[in-house]
């Protein structure tokens, strides 16, 4: 059976490593797919691979005006928006010292403000049927970061917001789940930037911290979306999923 039969799902940043990887999934699943994304080739190039089970919009999170029309998009290309996963995201380094203010503002208005303005037009889109929310946070929403403060202050932003989010829709009696999953490194474009040149079993964190020595796939963190866009999540809102390989649970969290 497919789990995502009939569905219709808009995912940003769907050209990206995990968006790409979680596109190709959710069509595997019987679902229509909005590919949003910044990214206007690669995006376009997707959508085209999967005829008429896909599209492609191109929409800058972070723009108010882009989410209306990336809303309408959806509605004219497939009708009912079913779930929406606000994946869209940048990661830059520099610790508290020395990232600058403009650093700290494009950090929390890619990953934070696009997961406000997406919640707020998801739930507006869905609230009338029910669906589901799906924020790619990270666990970086919990673990302090030296060397990146500003990506985990805009990924707690996004926890915070999928709980009050979610608490929203069942006070108002609404049929939509709202829920943050939480992946440690995972092995795309964004990852492979931080470690030029080193494979995948090499990558990112001590064997101490990644016994299992290497990052996540792509696919691997995917499924998960899969599993909190389709009904079998239906008992799951207001959920924080983590994606960690223990690491919070290994006590190196301090
Ligand atoms: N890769 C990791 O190790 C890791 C770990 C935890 C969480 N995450 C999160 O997973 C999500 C996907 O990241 P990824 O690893 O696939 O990275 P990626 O860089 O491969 O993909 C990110 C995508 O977002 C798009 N994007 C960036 N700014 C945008 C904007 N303003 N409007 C629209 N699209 C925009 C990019 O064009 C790109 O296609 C991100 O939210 C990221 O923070 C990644």
């Amino acid at each position: 059976m497919q789990r995502l039969a009939d569905k219709t799902i808009l995912i940003t940043g769907g050209a990206g490593g995990l968006g790409s990887a979680a596109v190709a999934l959710f069509i595997e699943q019987g679902a229509r797919v909005v590919i949003s994304d910044l990214n206007v080739d690669t995006g376009t190039a997707l959508a085209a691979r999967y005829g008429k089970k896909a599209a492609f919009v191109a929409h800058d999170v972070t723009s108010e005006a882009a989410w209306a029309q990336a809303m309408d998009f959806v509605a004219q290309q497939f009708g009912q928006l079913d779930v929406l996963i606000n994946n869209a995201g940048i990661l830059q380094s520099g610790d508290i010292e020395t990232t600058t203010l403009a650093q700290w503002r494009q950090l929390m208005q890619v990953n934070a403000d696009s997961c406000f303005l997406g919640c707020q037009h998801g739930i507006l889109a869905m609230k009338a049927h029910g669906g589901s929310i799906v924020n790619v946070a990270s666990v970086a929403s919990w673990m302090p970061m030296q060397d990146f403060p500003a990506y985990g202050a805009s990924k707690a932003a996004m926890a915070s917001l999928t709980r009050s989010a979610a608490l929203h829709c069942r006070k108002k009696g609404y049929a939509i789940r709202v829920n943050s999953l939480h992946p440690d490194g995972i092995y795309t474009p964004m990852l492979q930037a931080t470690a030029p040149g080193i494979a995948p079993e090499h990558i990112l964190f001590d064997p101490a911290r990644n016994p299992k020595g290497r990052a996540r796939m792509p696919d691997d963190i995917a499924r998960l979306l899969v599993f909190l866009a389709s009904d079998d999540a239906q008992a799951v809102s207001g959920c924080a999923l983590q994606a960690d390989n223990a690491l919070l649970g290994m006590g190196l969290w301090p």
